[in-house]
């Protein structure tokens, strides 16, 4: 009887490590930067002259190592940021655009396991988190880039609260993300999906464990999308 239940109990432990080896290679896999999903409409901006707006959401978890290591986070000018965060900080500098974080009125954990369990609860039940921060003078802007994590293969829920508060329509919509694997899953789908009277370019997604050394592909991207600063000028 004891020698069936430590069989059956190394067969279990077997298990999960292969489950949990899997999920790791999966995050870590080494993917192009510059995803390509269907449904291309555009590859550059038409109309470069307006304002242009970097809209970002990022959690910085505290209790990850940097982000060359697989975390959600890392320094930069003595700042600590999230990955994504980094990310719209070199757009907005990049193309000369104004800066909006995306914030909830709920504040999320900042430690991994926690941040993750409460991710999934929202997916699972399809919530739309209210939002604290709201963009005031959006008339103002023809191209609004919208940044976030891939979260359980998704964009995170208040993604989908910011473009049920938003209509895009006549405007450029550029997405990127930053991930463990999945690139933006069916994200870009579901913005075209949810901003049809916009234009919504393919976008960028930027690995987690890349994303400390992303500035020269960031700007490259931003030259081939035609939205460089001193090109618009
Ligand atoms: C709740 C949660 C869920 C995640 N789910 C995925 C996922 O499904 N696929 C993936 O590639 N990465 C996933 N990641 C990794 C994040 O996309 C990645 O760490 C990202 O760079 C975090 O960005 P931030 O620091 O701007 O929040 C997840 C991370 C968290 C915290």
């Amino acid at each position: 009887m004891k020698k069936r239940y430590f069989i059956g109990g190394t067969l279990a432990i077997a298990l999960c490590v292969i489950v949990l080896y899997a999920f790791a290679a999966n995050e870590s896999a080494d993917v192009p930067e510059a995803d390509v999903t269907g449904q291309q409409t555009a590859t550059t901006v038409s109309h470069t002259g307006g304002k242009v707006l970097v809209a970002y959401f990022s959690v910085p978890e505290t209790d990850g190592v940097d982000a060359s290591s697989g975390a959600s986070r890392l320094v930069s000018d003595g700042k600590l940021q999230g990955n994504t965060e980094y990310v719209a900080t070199v757009i907005g500098e990049a193309t000369g655009g104004d800066l909006f974080e995306i914030k909830t009125v709920h504040t999320y954990p900042d430690t991994h396991k926690e941040l993750i369990d409460a991710a999934k609860k929202e997916s699972d039940e399809d919530v739309r988190p209210a939002l604290a921060t709201h963009i005031k003078n959006l008339d103002e802007y023809d191209v609004v880039f919208v940044g976030f994590p891939n979260w359980w293969y998704d964009m995170p829920q208040p993604l989908y609260t910011f473009f049920d508060e938003y209509d895009f329509s006549g405007k450029t919509v550029v997405p990127f993300c930053t991930h463990g694997g999945s690139r933006f899953s069916d994200a870009v789908k579901t913005i075209r999906e949810m901003e049809q009277g916009a234009t919504v370019l393919d976008g960028y997604a930027i690995a987690r464990d890349r994303v400390a050394g992303s500035k020269d592909g960031i700007l490259n991207w931003i030259g081939k999308i035609g939205m460089k600063k001193q090109e618009r000028e």
